[in-house]
């Protein structure tokens, strides 16, 4: 059965990804996903880390698509989405691994301080935390598709935004995580890969 709903990126981005995890997420045992999405990323994520368990979370009006992918998973280390809303509570213990991609832009920038809130919380110390997505460098863009992208997303959303490198990396630093490595990606995106202290 064809599902729709599907995310082209995600498909183009999930290899370039993987192969950071792999190193990255090589000792990890339990991985929690903020802002699933599609799912897309979670069931290409576990089927290829089969070592760990890959935590999936979402607004609940994604629940359903998630599930559906998840669904036609091979292996049984991928967990239902839970309802994580970053102005929120998040309804888990600790993990020794969070990733997200495409989220920091999306929420407001209240939302990406409640995010390294919730970071401090539940990432257990020595955990790795993998940010992926487009940012931008000392308040300048890396491209024009980068700026047209800001642009659109602005207008759809004011409080939405490519968030600065550096604002993050501050962020993360007051919340006790270490900047291990930002590695270039295709399509002019970015993975940002902090160890927690
Ligand atoms: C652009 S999509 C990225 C989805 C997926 N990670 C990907 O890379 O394709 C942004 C995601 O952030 C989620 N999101 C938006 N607001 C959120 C919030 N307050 N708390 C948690 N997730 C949120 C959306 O539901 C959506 O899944």
């Amino acid at each position: 059965m064809k599902i729709s709903g599907l995310s082209q990126a995600c498909e183009n981005n999930k290899g370039p990804i993987l192969a950071e995890l792999t190193q990255i997420f090589a000792q990890t045992q339990r991985v929690l996903e903020i802002g699933s999405g599609t799912g897309q990323h979670a069931l290409h994520f576990a089927a290829h880390l089969p070592h760990l368990l890959w935590q999936t979370s979402d607004l609940a009006y994604n629940h359903a698509l998630i599930k559906q992918v998840i669904g036609t998973a091979e292996g049984d280390n991928i967990l239902p989405p839970l309802a994580l809303d970053l102005g929120q509570s998040w309804p888990l213990a600790q993990v020794d691994g969070i990733f997200t991609a495409n989220t920091l832009h999306i929420v407001s920038e209240e939302l990406v301080r409640a995010f390294f809130h919730g970071v401090k919380q539940h990432l257990s110390q020595g955990g790795n935390l993998c940010i992926y997505g487009p940012f931008n460098y000392n308040g300048a863009y890396t491209s024009d598709s980068n700026a047209r992208f800001d642009t659109s997303l602005r207008q759809r959303d004011p409080l939405s935004g490519l968030r600065d490198q550096q604002w993050v990396v501050d962020l993360a630093e007051a919340a006790g995580l270490e900047l291990a490595a930002d590695i270039a990606m295709p399509a002019n995106n970015r993975l940002l890969h902090f160890i927690r202290r």
